[in-house]
């Protein structure tokens, strides 16, 4: 057999035809998948040699580019001093280390992590914290156990994850073993916070059944980049607090400098909210391993201490905590912490907001936005659905530009690397241009598309 690195593109997709299961795909008619052999900087190449820039940081993961050396080279040194060891009864220097400093960076009042190896099981923990907190208080059955959670949330695919994001509609099947959940109008503009906020008064009329609300504080990802005012996310906070609740950030999209800031969490402290619970992963390592954290309050933690084990949050994964996982987290913070990927990610900032004029007026567009590094905008089309139509045109069309993305719907945004040159970035708003063009001949009377 030939070594995995040999294997030609041809090969390559013969072999995964025959024994791959993709993520969120349809396997009876998906294309072929893209080839990917190589990483570096913005930019994935095939097995072929061609060469596509990673407009989405592959599922929003990436943030200095691929294959970075300092987060390649702290990963090797790991693994040839301790490749892992289990977390309970143990620990070892990256753990405690990455601890401390995502507790400094990260704003009041968050004082303990809880590692695990996803952004759902980041939720899940998150959402057991926030259960068992009020269990260990003393809640009678029936009492806090039910969550406030905004509508399209999207949270993961495991079942609490999935329960706190049901109004998405990506889980059909699995809504008979889903928890309640109450969900509230997100609020994404300055017209809909009111009413909002008006929803959330009402179920906050009955605080007692709530243990927590649960949002992602800026921009909820997969529903389709739609952006919240920090304002309006600080106001939330202060209502579901006042009335006695917990609040949990999810950040596993929005954390490590998305949003303008390391955490998005900090935009909200600005105004006044905070949150008890926060959890993070995609960016976590640089997008090199496998890694998640929930950070809590010291309140939240104390409520765990006790003689008894059952208080104890009594949830943990065989690698937690992972060694490896733990140095990229703690060479990727070094990147931040020498300054220059806040500069990329201002520079980033700035030429999304060039081209903003620009698709405000564009016809085919509707909705232009902006937050720190993230864009997006609807294409206008009456398919929206994931996985449509419009959305696997778009993908073919800038694949054949030598562009990976990966619309939500007729959602098509940019999540580059914050290492993007400024020729890449500019030269995809061009393509876009291009793409858009095609897209309005496809529209245009008598094209005869049966597609759009
Ligand atoms: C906000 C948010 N939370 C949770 C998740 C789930 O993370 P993972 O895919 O690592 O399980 C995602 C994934 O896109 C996300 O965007």
């Amino acid at each position: 057999m030939k070594p995995t690195h040999a294997l030609n593109h041809s090969d390559l997709l013969q072999l995964d035809q025959q024994y791959c299961w993709h993520p969120f795909t349809q396997m009876q008619t998906a294309q072929a998948p893209l080839p990917v052999v190589r990483g570096q900087g913005e930019f994935l190449y095939t097995a072929n040699g061609d060469r596509y820039f990673d407009a989405v940081s592959s599922w929003w993961v990436n943030l200095h580019g691929h294959s970075h050396p300092a987060i390649a080279q702290a990963i090797a040194k790991q693994a040839h001093a301790l490749e892992h060891v289990m977390f309970a009864g143990v620990t070892h220097p990256p753990a405690a280390q990455l601890a401390q400093r995502l507790v400094r960076h990260a704003p009041a009042p968050m004082a303990k992590v809880f590692y695990s190896d996803n952004g759902s099981t980041a939720i899940e923990v998150a959402l057991k914290m926030a259960f068992q907190f009020w269990q260990n208080k003393g809640a009678t059955p029936g009492q806090r156990s039910k969550l406030i959670a905004l509508q399209g949330g999207y949270h993961g695919d495991t079942f609490g994850a999935m329960a706190a994001g049901q109004s998405s509609g990506f889980y059909d099947p699995f809504k008979p073993w889903l928890f309640g959940v109450d969900f509230i109008a997100t609020g994404t503009c300055a017209c809909t916070e009111e009413q909002s906020l008006a929803e959330l008064d009402q179920l906050l009329l009955h605080p007692q059944q709530y243990a927590a609300i649960i949002l992602e504080p800026l921009i909820q990802g997969a529903s389709g980049m739609r952006m919240m005012r920090p304002t309006h996310v600080a106001e939330m906070c202060k209502r579901a607090h006042a009335a006695g609740l917990l609040v949990i950030f999810d950040e596993v999209f929005t954390a490590f400098g998305r949003t303008g800031t390391l955490y998005a969490a900090e935009q909200v402290t600005q105004q006044g909210g905070q949150a008890d619970i926060i959890a993070v992963s995609k960016g976590l390592t640089g997008g090199f391993m496998p890694m998640a954290a929930t950070l809590t309050s010291q309140a939240v933690y104390d409520a765990f201490l006790s003689d008894q084990v059952g208080q104890a949050l009594l949830h943990g994964h065989s690698y937690t905590a992972n060694p490896l996982g733990c140095a990229a987290a703690l060479a990727n913070l070094d990147l931040f912490e020498q300054g220059e990927a806040f500069q990329n990610m201002a520079r980033i900032a700035d030429i999304h907001a060039q081209w903003m004029p620009a698709l405000a007026t564009h016809p085919l567009l509707e909705n232009p936005r902006q937050c720190g590094t993230v864009m997006a905008f609807e294409l206008k089309s009456s398919h929206t659905q994931y996985g449509s139509s419009v959305s696997q045109w778009l993908r073919q069309a800038f694949l054949d530009e030598g562009i990976v993305v990966r619309p939500l719907g007729n959602t098509l945004y940019w999540v580059p690397p914050y290492c993007t040159q400024t020729d890449t970035l500019q030269h995809a708003y061009q393509t876009l241009l291009k793409v858009l063009e095609r897209w309005g001949h496809l529209q245009a009377p008598g094209a005869g598309s049966e597609l759009f």
